[in-house]
């Protein structure tokens, strides 16, 4: 087993080996793993195009290295345990052979279907386990999966089918959250009227919601495993080769397919989900992020089974039947580590201490949290009345073209502070910069947080178009990854993060363009412009403001804003519906007609003056009238 940290002395030596010399502090690591091929050099990079391979020349199999190589020990651990979305509904333990055995089945289905290395396979599936396995045979075959989030419209998903021309899509008839039942195979049906690519649709029974199956083209998934081998041999990957394309916001356009691949991805999910929650041999872990997110992807699949963990999956919501789902999971299954966002943690506050009081919360160890800055507030409640004061909190910061946590304490190990991710994990160099680009030196300062060397676990093109990679990560700083946060580095050298500084808006620890979704807004033809930003909301973290400029001719307020709503839901999904509509009669703007977001961000937050500069506005009177009205937002 590759070293695991214990001690901050160890983390402060792991630190500094990784720093002067990465080869061998990455080799040491990597060579625990099973290649079938060893590589030839251990990274090879630049930041200017960029290009970055990690284990060059190396062969691998990922799902070897979860399956052949633990089943002479693990056999029969559990490898993941899935509670249903109804508590009264049975729940499922597979063990290590029993996952591998169901990978390899569900492997040669994809296979008798016609998909081969490098095709593109849609996972638009609930939280089952089904949907993890449906990623692991992908893996195993070499076709490259791309899940998208179940709550998407069929908008954005025909959006992502035709952005990487995948040629099947997982689904299931519906999905169960909460008391409702979601009918997916309706909206996967929807999406396919606008694609070409797609031969065939594969159909998990779930909720036996009555769905249309087109001949030919739908089948079963139940009826597609009768009479399937469960052996199956793994295909050899190179190290760069694609595992997943994961599609993410950004400041512009449509989302992009973020690209990582086989080698660099697997040494780095395992080592940091090794050593950030320090797991040991019987740990029961569980992070109730939804696989449709990067979080799903390296911290609920593949980081936990490449360390052989036993993972726990959960398919429905915080606050059903009640708010004290949570707590009675953890109960239940003597969770050890729980790894959640922080506006689940101030949704649950809310309730109060009553959901909270009738579980032991005795098993928990460590508490984790990513996504989005953790208020103080928050942190202080998790770290009181969940973790009883007990259990270290790693607040874990990351991306999802990171692949991985890069600042973050290491549980019991790096002193806390509340609200900070801590310190750079190994092999993590974070450097600081102005707005020119100067380096940010020593402690106390704040500036935007980039990365100067490479890790792993980093994105290493965006699919279909490597220029926008380029333009979105690697342009604004020369010979740097931008992250798109601000960050302050303090006395002691830790690491606050401060949120996005671009156009991006943290909803909920969901990612969303404010570019995206003013699209969308103006697909109403009642709308005439729009522009979104970010507002701070008591239990999201941010809300999305929109100020509109509509034809107010033929409908009420009430009723155009409602529309708005539907409209933004359809194209993208619930998840991008305005929070706040104020109907504005104009938009500040420059005289070259760009958008000043700065005032917009400002008397969203509820700042009515001290705009500064104004005088470049085409028409400085706008301000006033919008702030005028700014109680008409709803
Ligand atoms: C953005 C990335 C990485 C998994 C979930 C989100 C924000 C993430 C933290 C944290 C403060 C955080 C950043 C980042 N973020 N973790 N611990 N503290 N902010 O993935 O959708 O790729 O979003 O989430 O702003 O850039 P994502």
């Amino acid at each position: 087993m590759a070293r695991k940290i214990h001690t901050l002395a160890g983390y402060i030596h792991e630190y500094q080996r990784s720093i002067l010399d990465p080869d061998a502090f990455w080799t040491q690591i990597a060579e625990t793993f099973h290649w079938q091929k060893n590589w030839s050099s251990v990274v090879e990079w630049e930041f200017e195009t960029p290009s970055v391979k990690w284990f060059v020349n190396g062969k691998l199999n990922i799902t070897e290295n979860i399956f052949e190589r633990y089943l002479h020990t693990k056999k029969n651990k559990p490898a993941i345990i899935w509670e249903p979305n109804d508590p009264k509904e049975a729940s499922i333990t597979l063990t290590y052979l029993e996952l591998y055995e169901k990978t390899c089945q569900f492997a040669n289905v994809l296979i008798k279907n016609g998909v081969v290395k490098g095709d593109r396979v849609i996972i638009y599936m609930p939280m089952v386990p089904e949907a993890a396995i449906a990623m692991l045979a992908c893996a195993r075959i070499g076709a490259i999966h791309s899940v998208v989030f179940a709550g998407f419209s069929a908008n954005s998903l025909s959006d992502r089918i035709n952005d990487c021309k995948a040629k099947m899509v997982l689904t299931s008839d519906g999905n169960f959250r909460g008391a409702k039942t979601f009918p997916v195979k309706e909206v996967v049906d929807e999406a396919l009227k606008t694609t070409s690519t797609i031969e065939k649709v594969i159909v998990l029974e779930r909720t036996k919601t009555p769905v249309n199956m087109q001949k030919g083209r739908d089948f079963w998934w139940h009826e597609e495993l009768e009479g399937v081998s469960k052996e199956n041999i793994a295909e050899t990957m190179d190290s760069e080769d694609t595992l997943f394309i994961l599609y993410t916001s950004g400041s512009t356009g449509k989302p992009k397919g973020v690209v990582h691949s086989c080698g660099g991805y697997m040494i780095y999910t395992y080592y940091t989900f090794k050593n950030v929650f320090q797991y040991s041999d019987d740990d029961v872990y569980w992070c109730t992020a939804d696989i449709g997110w990067i979080t799903g992807h390296s911290y609920i699949v593949y980081g936990p089974l490449l360390e052989g963990a036993t993972t726990l999956m959960f398919e429905g919501v915080p606050t059903y039947p009640n708010p004290g789902r949570f707590w009675a999971i953890v109960d239940k299954y003597k969770v050890n580590q729980f790894y959640t966002a922080p506006t689940a943690i101030r949704a649950l506050e809310a309730y109060g201490l009553d959901p909270v009081l009738p579980y032991k919360l005795d098993s928990l160890k460590v508490l984790g949290t990513v996504g989005e800055p953790i208020n103080e507030e928050a942190w202080h409640w998790y770290h009181d009345h969940i973790g009883k004061g007990r259990c270290p909190i790693v607040d874990t910061w990351w991306q999802t073209e990171t692949g991985g946590i890069l600042i973050s304490p290491l549980a019991g190990i790096t002193p806390t502070k509340p609200a900070y991710a801590t310190l750079p994990l190994p092999g993590i160099q974070p450097i600081i910069v102005d707005n020119d680009g100067k380096e940010l030196k020593g402690n106390s300062v704040e500036g935007n947080l980039c990365i100067k060397y490479p890790w792993p676990g980093i994105i290493r093109t965006t699919w279909g178009d490597h220029d926008r990679c380029y333009q979105s990560y690697f342009s604004q700083f020369k010979g740097l990854y931008f992250t798109g946060d601000g960050v302050k580095r303090d006395e002691d050298g830790y690491y606050r993060i401060l949120g996005r500084v671009d156009d991006v808006i943290n909803v909920s620890g969901h990612r969303m363009g404010t570019a995206e979704v003013e699209n969308a807004i103006n697909e109403h033809p009642k709308v005439i412009e729009s522009a979104v930003v970010g507002y701070p909301h008591p239990i999201k973290g941010q809300g999305i403001y929109a100020f509109a400029i509509c034809d107010m001719s033929d409908r009420s307020e009430d009723n155009l804003k409602n529309e708005i709503r539907v409209t933004v839901s359809n194209i993208i999904g619930p998840i991008a519906k305005p929070d706040k509509i104020q109907i504005v009669p104009g938009l500040p703007k420059t005289r070259s007609g760009k958008i000043m977001r700065r005032i917009l961000r400002k008397i969203a937050n509820g700042e009515h003056d001290n705009f500064g500069d104004i005088s470049t506005l085409l028409d400085p009177d706008v301000v006033e009238k919008i702030i005028e009205d700014v109680d008409s937002a709803s």
